[in-house]
């Protein structure tokens, strides 16, 4: 068994984040996603992984990845010319699967408790393909599957603007090597892409066994900045321990299930957990609220900030309250302390300000 993870892609909708990282490697309580992503494969038993990359961000995630020996795994590269479609993924990749059947992931999504049942569910089962299912509120921004009364998928459309079920099509698929002969019978989508819920609906015309799975836990898109704010609360709440590696001074008080990584000063400040604070910070005179992850390097003065996601080496001082952010890397964020009551803007493309 292999696996195909897609961390392709140009990350539109994540956007300005996503103009200088790519989306598979923005973190969730301070861990790239794709690094969650890895250690649900290895503890599925899968160590042969291939990752799409593309032009664009494919440098930045092989260097956040490497060869995969940091997971024990074996990672072989795909440079995917052009965002051209999951199944264009997937053809793009055959020549590193062969015949093998794989786990496929695409690289912005998490499942609770793993993928291990599924890859055994898939194998015992000898199926063509297991597809996994999720009841979610908005179907219309997913692959949505319809069903029979034997619990069979008959039908899979993909975004349909009025679908017929709530049932959402995660990102995470099994196959065998019938995949491929599917995927050359298929056309193109009306956005341009060959996507894997028409290769789907090939392999069930084809009278394929393909057989689905509706999850009881937690599944995260984190394709937008709500989605992403919303896979860090759920992340923290679930993962973060209390673990203070670095000085807490005897003026501050640290409630609950907080990470403070080495070499991170806090001085006269409240934490309250979930929170994850990464290496090298500094926290002074704030109040740092709930599901608030701060990654190394940065500096938090005279401020509050609650569930909100701060990247590597941000500075944000003499701000009362900030809340539902997500602040890219090396960001200054700062209240002018001459009396104007102006603001003073100097933000790059593609940014949101909400004041
Ligand atoms: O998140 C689940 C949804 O993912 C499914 O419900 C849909 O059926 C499926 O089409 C897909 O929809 P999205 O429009 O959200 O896919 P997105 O373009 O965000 O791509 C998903 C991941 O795959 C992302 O990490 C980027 C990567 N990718 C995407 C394309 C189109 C590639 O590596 N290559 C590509 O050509």
């Amino acid at each position: 068994m292999k696996a195909l993870i897609l961390a392709g892609g140009k990350g539109t909708r994540l956007k300005p984040l996503t103009n200088t990282l790519a989306k598979q490697l923005i973190p969730v309580a301070n861990k790239p996603i794709l690094y969650y992503v890895l250690e649900q494969i290895v503890e599925a038993g899968i160590r042969d992984i291939g990752v799409i990359i593309s032009p664009e961000t494919g440098q930045g995630i092989k260097a956040a990845v490497g060869d995969g020996s940091r997971w024990n795994a074996q990672i072989t590269y795909i440079p995917q010319a052009e965002p051209l479609g999951l199944a264009h993924a997937v053809k793009t990749a055959q020549s590193f699967l062969g015949d093998s059947p794989f786990l496929m992931f695409l690289g912005d999504n998490l499942i609770q408790g793993g993928v291990k049942s599924f890859v055994k569910e898939f194998t015992s089962n000898k199926v063509d393909a297991l597809v996994l299912l999720k009841e979610v509120s908005d179907p219309r921004l997913f692959g949505v599957a319809e069903l029979n009364e034997k619990g069979e998928i008959v039908r899979i459309v993909e975004k349909p603007r009025e679908p017929k079920t709530n049932l959402a099509v995660p990102g995470v698929y099994l196959f065998t090597k019938d995949v491929h002969r599917a995927i050359d019978k298929i056309k193109p989508s009306w956005r341009g892409e060959l996507e894997i819920t028409d290769t789907i609906q090939q392999l069930i015309n084809d009278g394929k066994k393909v057989r689905s799975h509706i999850l009881t836990g937690w599944w995260l898109d984190t394709g937008k900045k709500d989605d992403l704010l919303e896979a860090n609360r759920i992340v923290l709440d679930e993962f973060v321990k209390r673990d203070l590696r670095g000085e807490i001074d005897c003026t501050s008080q640290v409630a609950g299930r907080v990470e403070v990584g080495e070499g991170t000063g806090v001085e006269h400040s409240t934490i309250r957990g979930p929170v994850s604070i990464g290496d090298n910070c500094h926290i002074k005179d704030s109040y740092i609220g709930p599901f608030t992850s701060i990654a190394a390097g940065t500096t938090i003065e005279q401020s509050g900030l609650e569930h909100s996601v701060v990247l590597e080496n941000c500075s944000i001082r003499n701000i009362e309250r900030l809340s539902d952010c997500v602040i890219g890397r090396c960001s200054v964020v700062t209240k002018r302390g001459d009396g104007f009551k102006s603001i003073t803007l100097f933000v790059g493309d593609d940014a949101r300000v909400e004041l």
